[in-house]
């Protein structure tokens, strides 16, 4: 076994280096030569001045009333067929292409350029000891982060969506960990032990409404939007990124089921779990991040917090002056 190993090892490092430096990326927590740093080496685009995730201000957002409600279309409804969990050696991905009804799933409406078709939805996470959602909100991370990615129905594939700017359009939520699981979560959070290993996939036992596993439907209106890219190479900018206020609650216990459940390809002997498949927030090089018309106010709520904390303050210096000094 000793041996086996070692010899193993001898044979595969030198393919793991050379993969390393030409073409393949990973996240840091695979190994910091190929890291979010790193990209940029391989895919020039990753050094663009519009790349994602970033870092979403709450305090230097821009209203625009034109950002209503957005129109979920298909995704409160099961679809036929089978839906496939598979991980890719990168996260876990949720196949929502189906032969049969090519345009089955669809948002459209609230300021997005056109009418766009969901593709695939797959997550983001950190460790056992820190979160790992991609944006950051007000500089933090929380746990996890979704991402459904579809695109624009002009397109036929990828390909071709990643020539136009507004070629794809991926809707993002925050989780946050709540004491009771989210039973909504249940099939992909079970599938996940089917798919432990790179290359693995599995057909989920059902399909279910994709609604359900987002937050309710009337808290879908407070959003933020901006331009940006996907968040792993080629980084292509033709995002139109929309990231919810509302957070899905998801227990420990299912956020810990994607933290050590999953693994990385191996490198050599070493079997690695899959934590930390993030990249950093980006610089937002001038761009503006708008909130919806129903976004909770960018700078209203914060500061009437404020207020209440600041005035027993104000009113103990003010007072200060009169009392007497000894
Ligand atoms: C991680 O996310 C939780 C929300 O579930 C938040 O309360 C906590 O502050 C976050 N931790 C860090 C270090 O940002
Ligand atoms: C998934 O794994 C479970 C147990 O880990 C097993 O019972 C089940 O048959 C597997 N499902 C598929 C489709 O492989
Ligand atoms: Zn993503």
């Amino acid at each position: 076994m000793g041996t086996q190993g070692l010899g193993i090892t001898f044979l595969t490092l030198p393919l793991v280096v050379r993969a390393a430096a030409g073409g393949q990326w990973c996240y840091d927590s695979q190994d910091p030569k190929c890291g979010p740093s790193h990209w940029k080496e391989l895919k020039a685009s990753c050094g663009g001045d519009k790349q994602s995730p970033v870092n979403i201000d709450r305090r230097q957002l821009q209203r625009d009333g034109g950002l209503g409600d957005i129109l979920f279309e298909g995704y409160d409804q099961a679809p036929p067929g089978k839906w496939r969990l598979a991980n890719d050696g990168h996260t876990v991905m949720l196949s929502l292409e189906s032969e049969s009804i090519p345009e089955h799933i669809t948002i459209s409406s609230g300021g997005l350029p056109g009418r766009y078709r969901a593709l695939q939805l797959h997550f983001h996470w950190g460790s056992p000891a820190g979160n790992g959602s991609e944006h950051t909100l007000d500089g933090h991370q929380l746990p996890m982060e979704l991402h459904i990615v579809h695109i624009n129905v002009k397109y036929r594939t990828l390909a071709e969506a990643k020539g136009h700017p507004n070629g794809l359009a991926v809707l993002g939520f925050f989780f946050q960990a709540s004491e009771s699981p989210n039973t909504n979560y249940n099939t992909i959070v079970a599938g996940l032990r089917n798919i432990s290993r790179a290359g693995d996939s599995v057909d989920l036992a059902s399909t279910f409404r994709l609604s359900t596993l987002l937050p309710p439907a009337h808290h879908l209106s407070r959003y933020y939007r901006y331009q940006g890219s996907l968040t792993t190479p080629d980084c292509s900018e033709v995002v139109v990124w929309t990231l919810f206020e509302e957070l899905v609650e998801i227990s420990q216990e299912q956020l810990r089921a994607f933290v050590s459940t999953l693994h990385f390809p191996p490198a050599g002997s070493t079997l690695l779990k899959m934590t930390n498949n993030f990249r950093p927030p980006q610089p937002l090089h001038g761009r503006k991040v708008f909130a919806s018309r129903a976004a909770t106010a960018s700078s209203g709520s914060p500061c009437g917090g404020h207020h209440q904390l600041l005035s027993p303050l104000l009113l103990l210096a003010l007072l200060a002056p009169l009392s007497p000094t000894p």
